[in-house]
């Protein structure tokens, strides 16, 4: 089949979270298995790594994007390492070449001005649907979008002006990394798209109490909807988890399905990993001891002895990664014999407020706020438990990063996390960590203090490290499952036609 991504992320070019693994890790399975994938994304600047690394070999194109008014790109097309088959990059420097991807990284706010970065980013992947045809023959049998800031891409290819909308026939798969963000923005962008505007009316496809809404535009607008694991699909169907599109979602239940993500085991494996300093397998473990020293030391905690458990955390610091319940159960989880530490980048509250329990805690809390690929890294290799208290998780990559480095996760039962970590208590034969399920900071602290005291038991500590090291997370299996997706969005799409 032929495959084309639209993304705003992805490793290890442009990453802020777990949706730049997931279109990394999905692309490079199905490339592998012989399909042909390109992936299309914005051009961005010194926040990314793209500004290297396509000297001499990228073909440019110019585009005039058919928008109210209309509005000139490049595209960049740049062969991309093996097995991808290449990167359409779109240029416009004016919106794309910034420091953040999203927003300022200094501040941490969004950039006011999302709307139309994403607007012309999905006109633009539109448009590249059609652009090889004549070039060298690519036709995409299905355009594969992202989350919201692609959720436009559908809009366009059925409905756009000439030259978004493709000859011939093209399935489209909309997939929901977080129904959390959704790209909701002033009704006037919409006069921008050039679509027609029943699209808009009240109820519409992408009016949303009044607004426009990315997010419900590909929803309601692509052939399949796929989300990144069965629970979520299940949850996103709830008022509760729904954010106010689970109506629709409901709607489409019959075209929305859960696939879990994977492990990209080329840059996620504690035995090849080149980022940390002692590589290790479930067979011989004398390099995660190394790892943790190496940890500890990086955190000034060098004193600390074996029998001491080593927390880890790295997260966006966002409301939905249990922050909030963290900063209540600190003070309790600190009393017990055991060193967390914590990576993170994010919101200016959760910064304060894991500021002020370093002060309180500098003996046992290690903090590190910034992006940090290496440390994160580490981290994995070097804790001996992965901390994820999330409010909800739509899959949740770090936890299945952390089954594989030996780190026992301990996680709240949602989403991807229900789906993946089974409790030492509830099933011990099948057990991988530590699970509970209320959210509630008591909760929290009952499931450290059962972590470490089962931390106590080496055999049965062992045995639970290697069952989670052991389990095949690899993305193959989700990327034959995607593959039935796209065939069923071609025909429908052909159908359609
Ligand atoms: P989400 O996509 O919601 O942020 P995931 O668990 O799916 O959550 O993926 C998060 C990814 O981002 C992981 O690869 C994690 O290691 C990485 N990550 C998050 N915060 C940081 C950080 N501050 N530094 C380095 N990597 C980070
Ligand atoms: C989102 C979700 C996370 C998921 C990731 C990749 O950012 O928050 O749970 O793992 O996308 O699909």
């Amino acid at each position: 089949m032929k495959i084309l991504m639209a993304a705003a992320e992805l490793s290890p070019y442009a990453k802020v979270g777990g949706l730049a693994d997931a279109v990394s890790g999905l692309s490079k399975a199905l490339a592998a298995e012989g399909h042909v994938v390109r992936i299309c994304l914005p051009y961005y600047g010194e926040g990314s790594n793209l500004q290297n690394g396509g000297e001499g070999s990228e073909k440019v194109f110019e585009a005039e994007l058919p928008l109210r008014p209309s509005r000139k790109v490049k595209l960049r097309v740049r062969p991309s390492p093996e097995p991808l088959d290449a990167l359409v990059l779109v240029d416009e420097p004016l919106l794309f070449s910034r420091a953040g991807i999203y927003g300022d990284p200094a501040t941490g706010q969004g950039y006011e001005d999302n709307g139309e970065r994403f607007l012309v980013f999905s006109a633009a992947a539109a448009a590249a649907a059609s652009l090889f045809r004549h070039l060298d023959g690519f036709t995409p049998d299905v355009v594969h979008c992202h989350d919201h800031q692609t959720g436009l891409v559908p809009a366009f290819l059925r409905h756009g002006a000439a030259g978004l909308r493709p000859e011939a026939p093209v399935g489209t798969v909309f997939t929901i990394h977080n129904l959390g963000y959704q790209g909701v923005h002033g009704a006037d962008l919409f006069a921008r798209t050039g679509l027609d505007s029943h699209l808009m009316r009240p109820l519409g496809p992408l009016e949303f109490h009044g607004k426009m809404n990315l997010m419900k535009a590909g929803i309601a607008l692509s052939d399949r909807i796929t989300t990144v694991s069965p629970t979520y699909a299940e949850e996103i169907c709830t008022p509760e988890l729904g954010e106010g599109l689970d109506g629709l979602l409901r709607e489409r239940r019959g075209s929305l399905i859960g696939i879990l993500n994977g492990v990209e085991t080329e840059v996620w494996d504690p035995a090849t990993d080149r980022l940390i300093p002692f590589r290790y397998t479930p067979g011989n473990l004398a390099g995660k001891g190394k790892d943790r020293k190496a940890l500890l030391e990086a955190f000034q905690f060098s004193g600390t002895g074996p029998g001491t458990p080593v927390l880890g955390m790295i997260s966006r610091l966002a409301p939905q990664k249990g922050f909030d319940l963290l900063l209540q159960a600190i003070d309790a989880i600190m009393e017990m014999d055991l060193r967390l530490v914590i990576l993170g980048a994010g919101d200016e509250e959760y910064r304060r407020g894991l500021t002020e329990a370093l002060r309180r805690h500098p003996d046992r809390l290690g903090l590190r706020i910034g992006f940090d690929e290496r440390l994160a890294h580490l981290i994995e290799a070097g804790s001996d438990m992965f901390v994820m208290p999330s409010r909800y998780e739509p899959c949740g990559l770090n936890q299945m990063y952390s089954l594989r480095y030996g780190s026992v996760p301990l996680v709240r039962a949602t989403g991807g996390l229900a789906d993946t970590v089974v409790d030492m208590d509830e099933d011990p034969p099948r057990a991988n960590g530590f699970v509970f399920r209320q959210y509630l900071a008591l909760e929290l602290v009952k499931t450290v203090r059962r972590a470490v005291r089962a931390f106590g038991d080496r055999k049965s500590w062992k045995e639970l490290m290697r069952r989670g090291m052991e389990t095949d997370f690899s993305w193959n299996r989700s990327a034959a499952r995607y593959l039935e997706v796209y065939k069923a969005a071609a025909a429908e799409a052909r159908r359609a036609a």
